[in-house]
């Protein structure tokens, strides 16, 4: 997931979660953020609780901007707190980064909800003609994952059609099946809610299209993340993976708190892999700030400490039969052994 560290963007009236089901009494003098999440109202502002959740006076049932480490974050309201037809659960995938690289699927999608949540980094990605035409905004830019998706949540079951957004693909590392678990862990079902996902292009296809053909053929996905997956089960599967000869897309490859993973990676590749196989590296593929990179496999490991690769890198490792032509990765996919061409 993005680093993302940015202030809160949104200008407009900024007030608590109005939908977490823990309360009915926030109020527009009531600016105080929880952990700097945002809720933009982008039509008349009412003062009164948007989401008809039924009150509960428990602060242990707030809805949660997992303030100092997610793991800390608790579901908390019930399907029984709430009173209204549950509107409509929309996970919506963007694509990399720019408006062109959304589904019109996608644009549809936001373009019928009432309320729109995802990290500020996201919601930014999102034209404005779509932002502007929701009801509101809810956009949080460093909270947890859990708090953000049961927001989303609270506010369908609470009657709104809600679109909750991430990068690429919802299914790809992101929120997806999270909130069908949070939707059961509510006593919720998704057709109550009418769960829809709609995909978006995926990071690695969305690097792989700028780097050439490097994935034409079987190919897995690793993530450096340890935040949900401790790191030796990450590097036993970076040892299946490589030692198979899949093309590995690698995800969330470098952070500050991350380095020593990255570095691991590297020394597992070069176990299973010749020096001088092709890496290709894309940093913000689609964004302004979009770099990219092929180099060999024995030089990538100090390319870690350079602006090219963080979080919004995503790394594609090739396999023995992965060559460089004219400055595109190419992994033939096996028409050769049986064409003439
Ligand atoms: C939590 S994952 C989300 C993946 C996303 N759902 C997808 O389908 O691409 C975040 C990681 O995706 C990759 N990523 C997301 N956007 C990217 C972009 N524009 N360019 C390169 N990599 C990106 C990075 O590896 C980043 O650390």
């Amino acid at each position: 997931m993005s680093t993302d560290t940015t202030p809160d963007t949104d200008t407009g009236t900024s007030t608590e979660s109005k939908c977490g089901a823990s309360t009915d009494t926030a109020d527009a003098d009531a600016s105080t953020s929880k952990c700097g999440a945002s809720t933009t109202e982008t039509t008349d502002a009412s003062t009164e609780s948007k989401c008809g959740a039924s009150k509960s006076t428990d602060s242990s049932s707030s809805s949660k901007c997992g303030a100092s480490s997610s793991d800390e974050e608790e579901v908390g309201s019930t399907v029984d707190d709430f009173d209204a037809d549950p509107g409509r659960l929309v996970a919506v995938g963007l694509g990399p980064g720019q408006p062109e690289g959304m589904t019109q699927r996608a644009q549809a999608a936001l373009g019928e909800v009432d309320h729109i949540v995802g990290y500020t980094t996201y919601i930014d990605l999102i034209p404005d003609d779509i932002t502007e035409g929701a009801d509101e905004i809810y956009s949080t830019p460093m909270c947890g994952e859990v708090s953000r998706t049961e927001e989303a949540i609270d506010r369908a079951l609470a009657g709104h059609d809600v679109g909750i957004v991430g990068s690429g693909d919802p299914n790809v590392y992101a929120l997806a099946g999270l909130a069908l678990e949070i939707l059961e862990s509510k006593g919720a079902t998704a057709s109550m809610v009418d769960f829809e996902v709609v995909p978006g292009v995926p990071a690695a296809q969305s690097c792989a299209a700028r780097l050439g053909a490097p994935l034409v053929n079987d190919t897995v996905s690793v993530s450096l993340s340890d935040h949900l997956t401790p790191m030796p089960e990450i590097e036993s599967r970076l040892h299946a993976v490589a030692g198979e000869g899949f093309t590995i897309a690698i995800y969330n490859p470098w952070s500050r708190k991350r380095r020593e993973n990255f570095e691991k990676c590297c020394e597992i590749l070069l176990n299973h892999r010749d020096p001088e196989t092709p890496v290709g590296i894309v940093h913000g593929a689609g964004r302004e700030d979009e770099a990219t990179e092929i180099v060999d496999l024995g030089d990538l490991e100090e390319l870690g400490e350079t602006d090219l690769i963080d979080m919004t890198t995503t790394i594609l490792v090739g396999t023995e039969d992965t060559y460089v032509w004219d400055d595109r990765m190419v992994t033939p996919r096996g028409y050769e052994s049986k064409y003439d061409y």
